[in-house]
């Protein structure tokens, strides 16, 4: 049987088709190491909801299906291989999977949130803009960039709140339509004329991730395949470095986050926020410096709900020294700021360098200057209001700092 599914990968191009397929292989017991799912995607989600049948007797509860549904969205590598394990693992009645505690469960947990926030993001950021009449429908048209496979959550929101007039909406991955009385997908544009409409809109869009066009170095898949250390086994997926290849500036933090974790990309949860405004208190743009991370793979523990950000190891900064250092040699930045203490250990490749001995007093090390700075994560916990904005203002000057030194 395992010869059998390995000879023969199972090619998805859907949740309803991932779904149909994982029924057969369950009812013929394959085991999910043994299934090598391939994923194509496709122009949305196919018009026909129709299944074929799956003979299968498997049961799952509403709440695990809905959850299942929503996480298929999460651009996350190997993510049917992943709702495949936890299909498997309900089948063979591990019911602790939907508890707190269980590293799957919190990990399935952590890809609904993602999407859910990422629906909610675009939901406020879709602006619908009217054709002019003559121009045939749709009648309106808007372009978005979600972080994950939400277009047909769009559709379905939209499908119900703007029913009586003809729409489009497009990503840059597939487009749907709205024609009144049905959804139709398609590859990312539906025909030249609506492509100007289209491609006013992206011009207009503001991404939430303006570094989303930068190229990641070191590359995401030879990071993925990393075993140096053992954080890779409750990461949902490594965190390259991302920004200009060149840059003058690197911003080293310390390991992603949660929401790190699910994007695949630095900084785009709260600390990165933070970030950005003391970036732009420095005068500095986030497109123009080079952001990454000492330890590329989030590492957490389970509390209620959420996965809990842990302090990595000094073994797993020095096991993870191997991809800054190449990081380093590539980019060859001028100054790197160093965002907390495990960043300054990192790249002083000494494991007792503390923050306090060198802030505000940039020095040089291996040719380039490093400037040592609070973490942003401090900056939002640290008690109190008055250290908040003392803490604030010394990233914001460390920034500062390390701009005049790039020049
Ligand atoms: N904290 C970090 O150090 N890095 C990130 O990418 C996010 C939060």
């Amino acid at each position: 049987m395992q010869a059998l599914a390995q000879s023969r990968p199972v090619l998805v191009r859907s949740f309803n088709e991932w779904r149909c397929s994982a029924r057969a292989l369950l009812a013929r017991q394959v085991a999910p190491d043994a299934v090598q799912w391939l994923y194509h995607a496709g122009a949305g989600e196919p018009a026909s909801p129709a299944l074929p049948s799956c003979n299968s007797t498997l049961r799952i509860s509403r709440k695990l299906m809905a959850m299942l549904r929503l996480a298929a969205c999460c651009r996350v590598p190997n993510r049917w291989a992943f709702l495949y394990l936890v299909l498997w693992r309900w089948q063979h009645g591990e019911r602790q999977l939907l508890s707190c505690g269980d590293a799957d469960g919190q990990r399935l947990l952590a890809m609904v949130l993602a999407v859910r926030r990422d629906e909610r993001d675009m939901h406020a950021r879709i602006r619908f803009r009217e054709r002019r009449e003559d121009a045939g429908p749709p009648r309106l048209v808007a372009w978005c960039e979600p972080g994950h496979d939400v277009l047909p959550l769009l559709a379905r929101h939209f499908a119900a709140r703007l029913a009586g007039v003809t729409w489009m909406i497009a990503t840059p991955e597939a487009s749907v339509a709205w024609d009144g009385a049905a959804l139709h997908y398609t590859g990312p544009l539906l025909e030249p004329s609506l492509d100007a409409d289209a491609s006013y809109y992206r011009a207009v869009y503001t991404p939430a991730r303006l570094h989303a066009d930068l190229v990641g170095t070191p590359q995401r898949a030879a990071l993925n395949a990393c075993r140096r250390c053992g954080l890779w086994q409750h990461a949902t997926q490594a965190v390259p470095g991302a920004g200009p290849q060149h840059a003058a500036i690197m911003l080293l933090g310390e390991q992603p986050g949660d929401q790190e974790d699910l994007a695949g990309q630095p900084f785009v949860g709260p600390a990165g926020k933070v970030l950005e405004r003391a970036l732009v208190q420095a005068g500095l743009e986030r497109r123009a410096v080079y952001l990454t991370n000492a330890v590329k793979h989030f590492k957490w523990e389970p509390r209620g709900k959420r996965r809990m950000h842990k302090t990595p190891a000094q073994r797993e900064v020095a096991a993870c020294s191997h991809w800054l250092d190449q990081e380093l040699a590539q980019v060859r930045p001028r100054v790197v700021v160093a965002l907390g203490s495990t960043a300054l250990k990192a790249v002083t490749g000494n494991p007792h360098a503390t923050l306090k001995d060198v802030m505000d007093k940039p020095f040089q090390h291996q040719g380039r200057w490093i400037v040592a700075v609070y973490h942003p994560s401090y900056v939002l916990r640290v008690p109190g209001a008055e250290a908040r904005a003392q803490a604030f203002a010394q990233l914001a000057a460390g920034l500062r700092a390390a701009r005049q030194l790039a020049l």
